[in-house]
C-alpha cells in the first residue's frame, strides 16, 4: 500500500478494517494499555478503525500504521490526531507500539518523521501530545522530538500534561 511517510526502518501507511487483528495485539495488552480508559475488544477497535478513517476525511490526517518497510512486520501506529484542546482543534503526535517492540526506537523515529510531515507537508504552526506525566517512555518519545511541556490540562477526565514544539 502507498506509504504516506518512509524513514530509514519504517513505512507509515493509512489504516484500513484488515488491520483489527494486528491493532487488537496492541488494544488487547493491558501493560500497553495502562494510560488508556481500558484495553478494547474487537467491536471498540472497529471504532477506532472508523473514527481514524474519518480523521483521514475531515482532517486529511489521522493515526497511521507503522510497518517494518523491508519485511512489512506490523509494529505499531503512530500519526497526527485532531485533539480538541481548550475549545480548539489542535493537531497532536499520537504513538502506540506492540509491546514486543518497544526500546527499539521505532516511536521516537515514527513520531519525528510526524514531526516533520506536520510541519512540512500541513504546514501547521505547532504539534502537541497530550501525555499522562507517569508515562514516561511517552514522555521521553515527546522530549527526544523536541516538544517542551507546556502546562497541564484535564481532559479524559484526567490530569495530563500538554508537550507542544512550535514550527521554526
Ligand atoms: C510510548 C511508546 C510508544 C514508546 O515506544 P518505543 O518504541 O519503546 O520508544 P523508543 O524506543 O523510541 O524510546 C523512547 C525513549 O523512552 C525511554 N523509555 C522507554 N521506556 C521507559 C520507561 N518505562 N521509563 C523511562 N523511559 C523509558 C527509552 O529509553 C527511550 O529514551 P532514550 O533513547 O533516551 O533511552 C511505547 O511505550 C508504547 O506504545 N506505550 C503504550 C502506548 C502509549 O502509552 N502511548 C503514548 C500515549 S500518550
Amino acid at each position: 500500500m502507498t506509504a504516506i511517510i518512509e524513514t530509514n526502518r519504517l513505512r507509515l501507511r493509512k489504516m484500513n478494517m484488515r488491520d483489527k487483528e494486528n491493532l487488537l495485539k496492541i488494544f488487547s495488552d493491558p501493560e500497553t494499555m495502562r494510560y488508556y480508559p481500558n484495553v478494547k475488544d474487537q467491536e471498540e477497535t472497529i471504532r477506532w478503525i472508523n473514527w481514524t478513517i474519518n480523521n483521514y476525511h475531515t482532517f486529511r490526517v489521522g493515526l497511521w500504521i507503522v510497518e517494518d518497510k523491508h519485511t512489512g512486520e506490523f509494529l505499531g501506529q503512530c500519526g497526527v490526531v485532531p485533539q480538541k484542546i481548550d475549545g480548539m482543534v489542535q493537531m497532536e503526535i499520537g504513538y502506540l507500539f506492540i509491546r514486543e517492540k518497544w526500546g527499539s526506537g521505532y516511536a521516537t523515529e515514527a513520531a519525528k518523521a510526524c514531526r516533520d510531515y506536520g510541519f512540512e507537508k500541513l504546514k501547521v504552526d505547532q504539534l502537541v501530545s497530550i501525555i499522562d506525566p507517569a508515562n514516561h517512555a511517552s514522555v521521553r518519545v515527546a522530549e527526544k522530538i523536541g516538544m517542551k511541556l507546556d502546562k497541564s490540562i484535564i481532559k479524559w477526565g484526567k490530569d495530563l500534561s500538554l508537550y507542544i514544539i512550535k514550527a521554526r
